[in-house]
């Protein structure tokens, strides 16, 4: 799979390569114009291949490439920002791997829409895709829409609820109890909606973001599951499910992702979330 294009092709005739496993990041720490090839190169290395499908900005947030390797922190456990990240010098360090061959295809992660708008306008390669966190609860109407208008195809990370959320949050010394406690896998009406179609509840709420028009990667590290999260493709979601899984949408309640998950992350200038969408 590693190194090929492959495609799901979308309802309306739109094909979207599957991303998650050709897909790679800019980590934070290589927010800079410089970390752009390091950093590919790095994972190219690691994974022995000459190009990668598609490559993403990971977040519009860096952080200082102090130690080359995990996140750097201070003795309060706050984490090192570079408050000089510059989206456009970074975008621009993209396109070079484009024109180099280490990515066929690039794009963002965790953007919010000002800043795929400004990335957009200066680009002479435009990002092919964003991924976010949506699902059930965390829809993402708005910056759906703004995305498709731009032409650039949608993933959803977090599919699932993103259940572990809370013991990585805790592993990463942020504060669990400022997140909303959710158990989307266990929802009554997703409940309702699997059993009626014979199907898992992380069945359904996966076909539900493909009936959107968004990629899923769903992640397991049990084999069975990941066989389950793929049987997606035989069953379909007729209007009336589709309608009540949309009314779950919580809005902005709905995000699990935080400045917890990397405490101080927050205090960067280029941090997203605190823009509607
Ligand atoms: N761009 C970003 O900033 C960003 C952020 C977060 C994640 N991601 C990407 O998105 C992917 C998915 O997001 P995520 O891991 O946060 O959340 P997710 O896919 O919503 O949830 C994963 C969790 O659900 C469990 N799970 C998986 N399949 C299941 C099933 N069929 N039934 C019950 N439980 C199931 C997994 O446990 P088991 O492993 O035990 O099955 C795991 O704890 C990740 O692999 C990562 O690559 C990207």
């Amino acid at each position: 799979m590693v190194g090929t294009l492959q495609h799901i092709t979308f309802y309306n005739g739109q094909k979207m390569p599957i991303v998650g496993l050709g897909t790679w990041q800019l980590p934070l720490i290589g927010m800079r114009h410089s970390g752009v090839e390091k950093y590919l190169k790095k994972s190219l290395s690691g994974l022995q291949v000459d190009y990668v499908d598609l490559y993403l900005v990971h977040n519009p947030i860096g952080f200082q490439d102090v130690d080359d390797g995990g996140y750097p922190k201070d003795k309060d456990g706050q984490v090192l920002l570079d408050m000089t990240t510059d989206h456009i010098s970074i975008w621009k360090g993209m396109e070079a791997q484009v024109d180099a061959g280490r990515a066929r295809s690039i794009g963002l992660s965790n953007f919010n829409a000002r800043q795929i708008k400004r990335v957009w306008q200066s680009a002479r390669i435009k990002p092919a895709n964003l991924q976010v966190e949506m699902h059930a609860y965390f829809q993402q109407r708005e910056l759906r829409a703004f995305c498709r208008a731009l032409d650039i195809t949608v993933c959803a990370w977090g599919p699932l609820g993103t259940p572990q959320i809370y013991s990585f949050v805790e592993k990463q010394g942020g504060d669990v109890s400022k997140l909303p406690r959710y158990d989307l896998l266990g929802d009554p009406v997703v409940k309702r909606i699997a059993q009626k179609h014979g199907k898992t509840t992380a069945q359904v709420l996966i076909r539900f973001l493909m009936q959107l028009e968004v990629a899923v990667i769903p992640k397991s590290s049990n084999p069975t599951r990941v066989e389950e999260n793929f049987a997606v493709f035989d069953f379909e979601l007729p209007p009336e499910d589709m309608e009540a899984l949309e009314a779950l949408d919580k809005g902005r309640k709905g995000r699990l992702g935080s400045e917890h998950s990397q405490p101080g992350s927050g205090r960067h200038p280029e941090w997203p979330w605190f823009e509607p969408y």
